[in-house]
């Protein structure tokens, strides 16, 4: 059983960031980081809560698909950067959207959570004949967590939110998920409120992390960029050798948006050509969860992405997660 995108829609917010702005605060310059990321600005939400974001972009969804919000029976938010630990995003966007009769809770599969969220709305679809609609909506404000002292990961986040209406189908559909736990430490924020040393101290537990501080985010750029160039690539084959198909019979790639390089490196790898991948990440930089799916609305809008054609979802983040899904719009 398949799914069907019946709507989409987007949000970022309007503040921009160019790259020159940030050369206020590190040793940065454009050139850098144009020519080693691809990301010329970014959106940022200032004290625009994440859910705000969300639920922007889940009515413009609904709007776009012509449904009834009351037949809209789960819906799945994807965040690393919630506004609360709870209640869930997904709760909150539910009653901003009139969703009265949705079920509804938060996954966080880091930048790779469109994926899996639009996964296991497909799962729930097709195990649950009374369901009729599904709300899957990625919002983050990384912007909030990000270590403006640290010129390599700061430059690379923006803020932003989107989301689409799905019901099931017998369209095209496969999915791989996956996840590398002995990377977990290369890309880190810590939300518990106790500094590292005491944890230990009053702990039977080691923490896996000491290093990482509360509240900021931290990344091995390197590290994470070799396991990119691999997952990337990895998430198409895995989803694409279970229905038999290739990188042919895909008419558009939509990566997460993280780094160019990280795109060009992975279409090389997959054969195929850059013209058939959506990058967004010279106007939105890295939006984690969001970024597949404001890619996808990006492409509908600009009338690339048409119905009927095959589309691959492929994304990687922090966990390390990574997965792929084909489908047909
Ligand atoms: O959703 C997943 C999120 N994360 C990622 O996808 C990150 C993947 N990694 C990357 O995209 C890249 O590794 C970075 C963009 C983070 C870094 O690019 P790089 O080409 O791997 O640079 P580097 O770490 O090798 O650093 C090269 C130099 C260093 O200076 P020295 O030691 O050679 O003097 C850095 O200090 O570039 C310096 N540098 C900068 N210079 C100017 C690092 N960041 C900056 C900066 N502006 N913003």
């Amino acid at each position: 059983m398949g799914i069907s995108i019946l709507g989409t829609g987007s949000y970022v917010p309007d503040q921009i960031m160019t790259n020159d702005d940030f050369t206020r605060f590190v040793e940065t310059d454009d050139e850098w980081i144009r020519t080693r990321t691809g990301i010329s600005q970014r959106r940022m939400a200032g004290w625009e809560p994440t859910w705000y974001m969300g639920a922007q972009a889940s009515l413009k969804a609904v709007k776009a698909s012509g449904i009834d919000p009351a037949d809209i029976g789960l819906i799945i938010s994807c965040t690393a950067t919630s506004d609360f630990l709870t209640p869930s995003m997904a709760s909150v966007i539910q009653h901003e959207v009139g969703a009265v009769n949705a079920a509804a809770f938060d996954m966080n599969a880091a930048c790779s959570g469109f994926v899996y969220a639009t996964d296991v709305a497909r799962r729930f679809l097709e195990t649950d004949d009374s369901l009729k609609y599904v709300l899957v909506v990625a919002n983050e404000a990384l912007s909030r967590f990000l270590d403006f002292t640290d010129r390599s990961s700061c430059i690379l986040f923006g803020d932003g939110a989107a989301a689409v209406i799905l019901e099931k189908s017998d369209k095209l559909y496969s999915s791989a998920l996956c996840s590398d736990g002995s990377g977990a430490g290369l890309l880190c924020a810590r939300s518990l409120n106790v500094a590292p040393e005491v944890a230990v101290e009053k702990s039977d537990f080691e923490d896996p992390f000491p290093d990482v501080p509360i509240h900021k985010l931290q990344q091995n750029g390197k590290e994470v960029y070799k396991f990119a160039v691999a997952a990337l690539p990895k998430s198409f084959e895995l989803a694409a050798a279970k229905v038999g198909i290739t990188k042919d019979d895909i008419d558009w790639f939509v990566p997460h948006q993280a780094n160019i390089r990280i795109i060009e490196t992975a279409a090389k790898k997959l054969g195929a050509p850059m013209e058939k991948f959506i990058v967004t990440l010279d106007h939105y930089g890295n939006t984690s969860s969001a970024s597949i799916p404001l890619a996808l609305c990006e492409g509908i809008e600009k009338g690339l992405i048409k119905r009927g054609q095959k589309i691959a979802l492929i994304g990687f983040g922090a966990g390390l997660t990574y997965g792929g899904i084909i489908c047909e719009y």
